[in-house]
């Protein structure tokens, strides 16, 4: 695995703290914060925050407004994840999050899941500030 670059470590964590300026205080700062650190530590690597910056996975940017399986340029999603035209809303990430193989039996992701609900709920909130 490609150690992150600095500047795009950088650049996320810029990002986090300008989303979360208007609503400091109120507690959702401090979720988006949290999502930023855990997409950055758990994500990131294979995961690019710009439009149509894929790794191993696809970026993620617009995913919110596609099914699941068509991020534009990216040619190695698995069967599964393209036939189940998936929307991502809460309750899909939740579960995809969670366990993607139990989810999408032929999932490419190699990714072990994210056990706690607080930790997913975080970095959906995180991708949704972001993405959306
Ligand atoms: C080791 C690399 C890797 C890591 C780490 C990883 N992913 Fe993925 N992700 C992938 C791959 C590869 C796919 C495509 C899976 C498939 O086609 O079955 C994918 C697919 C996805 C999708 C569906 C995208 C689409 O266009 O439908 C989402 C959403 C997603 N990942 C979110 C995450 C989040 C959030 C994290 C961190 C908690 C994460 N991933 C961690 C590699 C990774």
């Amino acid at each position: 695995m490609r150690p992150i670059a600095g500047w795009r470590r950088l650049m996320a964590l810029g990002l986090a703290s300008f989303i979360a300026v208007p609503w400091s205080g109120t507690g959702a700062a401090d979720d988006l914060a949290k999502g930023e650190h855990i997409y950055a530590r758990q994500c990131l690597v294979c995961h690019r925050l710009e439009v149509g910056e894929h790794r191993i996975g696809p970026a993620l940017h617009g995913m919110f407004d596609r099914p699941s399986g068509t991020a534009p340029g990216f040619m190695r999603y698995s069967q599964g994840l393209k036939n189940a035209a998936l929307a991502w809303d809460d309750a899909t990430l939740h579960r995809y999050l969670q366990n993607p193989r139990g989810m999408i039996a032929d999932n490419r992701m190699i990714f072990v899941g994210l056990q706690s609900e607080a930790d997913r709920q975080a970095v959906i909130a995180y991708m949704r500030a972001t993405f959306d």
